[in-house]
């Protein structure tokens, strides 16, 4: 048997409240109960509740550490852990009552493990504060939502190296100022998106380091007399470090700051490939339709059909960074240490979160779904002189300074656009009247399959580095 520890033994008493009306935990130090508009004003649980079951595992942790330091008894600890196991039900069956008379997340499920418990209940916030708590709680939530978020990012990128793969050599224009530019393979322009989005994952695996680290023992400001253990509470939670400054670990959100900025990030990614989506499968462009199932129609012209996902998603892009501005300004000039600010941080995050997870998760289903119309991109290819840096090349190769190619091609072009042709619609004799150096295998050049076969060096749009960056691509997902 344990013996019970000096501090649980020490019999306070009732705390008798000197308000009346509702008691809170505080409610000692004051004269008349709080009125009804700041209770509203204040209370941060409608929506601080989906931290639940994060404070729980935080408080299991804590009290594990108080028992294990003797700070209360073993007794203590197995009704504190029966509380808790009746409170996780209550919440995952959607019967635990929350009441805003008790504020905050904190202190809901606190009042209500007393209520089951008694006494042990009431010690379970010995060496702590709700400052240091609601630090651990947003940390570990958050570091939840990245490992999840980095699944979610993965599985889009998985869709973009299969759709790469189907189009590894799949033609279309690429395009500089939106004007045809050069030949380029659809799967190398999927390519670089997947880039974007593994550089997006590398950021939160980063912003995930910084996150997992214990404010736990910081309590309210200055640390605690206690004889804690935070090592123990760090083990026990999978953090990795403990925050070396108690003032710091209750103060700084920077750790959400820069989830919101990576979060902004993904989102600006994902606005991107949607801004495309929509262009491709405008009819002028007519290079991709997409499923009925992630379109809808409009109210009044029946013909419509809107592709409302990839607008929605670049719309919800505004949102996160919307999120990621309201936290630089909720913490920026905040003096030390904690300040009820900080209880304003949730939202914003909870909504960058949600908003990243939907995003990439319906853009997971979506990229699948991405029928291509090979010949109208090809087409497309075809009407813009996109190979006539090819023939600047080819001349270059043949002996002239690339300045003065390029004035040949220049010309040439100009002289194809009268006349309403493709450079390689010209014939040899036209060509060669702008430069003799022309010979019969400039159409080789000209054609896009050879002006993409050409760019076969590392990171260029040729089929066969568009397979070699999908393998890479495969294997850097694995890991
Ligand atoms: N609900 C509060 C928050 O989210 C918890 C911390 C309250 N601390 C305090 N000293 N009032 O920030």
């Amino acid at each position: 048997m344990a013996t019970k520890p000096q501090l649980a033994r020490k019999k306070t008493g009732a705390v008798r409240s000197g308000r009346r009306g509702e008691e809170t935990s505080w409610s000692g130090r004051f004269s008349e109960p709080v009125s009804e508009r700041v209770k509203r004003y204040t209370a941060s649980v409608p929506f601080d509740r989906r931290l639940a079951l994060h404070d729980i595992r935080g408080s299991l942790a804590h009290a594990r550490m108080l028992r294990a330091t003797g700070l209360i008894g073993a007794s203590d600890l197995r009704a504190i852990e029966r509380g808790f196991a009746v409170i996780t039900e209550e919440i995952r069956g959607g019967k635990f009552k929350w009441t805003i008379e008790a504020e905050d997340v904190h202190m809901n499920i606190e009042r209500r493990l007393t209520a089951l418990v008694g006494e042990p209940g009431k010690r379970l916030h010995t060496a702590r504060s709700r400052n240091d708590q609601v630090a651990t709680d947003v940390r570990l939530w958050l570091r939840d939502q990245i490992d999840d978020i980095l699944e979610l990012a993965r599985a889009l990128q998985r869709s973009l190296l299969d759709a790469a793969e189907r189009n590894a050599a799949t033609l279309m224009p690429g395009f500089t100022h939106l004007q045809v530019a050069q030949p380029v393979t659809f799967g190398h322009h999927l390519m670089a998106y997947f880039e974007m989005f593994e550089r997006d994952r590398a950021r939160l695996g980063e912003c995930r380091a910084r996150v997992n680290v214990l404010p736990l023992g910081a309590a309210a400001l200055a640390g605690t007399s206690f004889p804690i253990d935070r090592d123990r509470v760090a083990r026990e939670l999978g953090f990795d470090a403990l925050c070396a400054n108690s003032l710091d670990a209750v103060s700084d959100r920077d750790f959400a700051i820069e989830f919101c900025a990576a979060a902004s990030l993904v989102m600006v990614h994902v606005s991107r490939l949607c801004e495309e989506l929509v262009l491709w499968m405008n009819p002028r462009f007519g290079f991709i339709a997409l499923p009925d199932r992630f379109c809808t129609g409009s109210s009044i012209m029946p013909q419509k059909k809107n592709p409302d996902v990839p607008e929605l998603a670049r719309g919800k892009t505004g949102r996160v960074i919307g999120d990621l501005v309201a936290l630089l300004t909720l913490m920026k000039s905040q003096p030390l240490a904690y300040n009820k600010d900080n209880q304003e941080d949730k939202e914003p995050l909870f909504d960058a979160v949600d908003t990243v997870r939907e995003t990439l998760a319906i853009l997971a289903e979506l990229v699948p779904g991405i029928r291509v119309d090979a010949e109208a991109m090809k087409r497309a290819a075809r009407e813009g002189y996109a190979t006539a840096t090819d023939l600047a090349d080819y001349l270059v190769k043949k002996g002239l300074a690339f300045r003065d190619a390029h004035e040949v091609v220049a010309r040439t072009v100009r002289h194809a656009e009268g006349l309403g042709r493709d450079l390689a619609q010209l014939t040899l004799t036209e060509l060669r009247r702008f430069s003799d150096a022309i010979e019969a295998d400039v159409f080789k050049a000209l054609s896009l399959e050879g002006s993409v076969a050409a760019r076969k060096h590392a990171g260029g749009t040729a089929p066969a580095q568009v397979r070699a960056a999908i393998r890479r691509g495969r294997r850097a997902l694995k890991s």
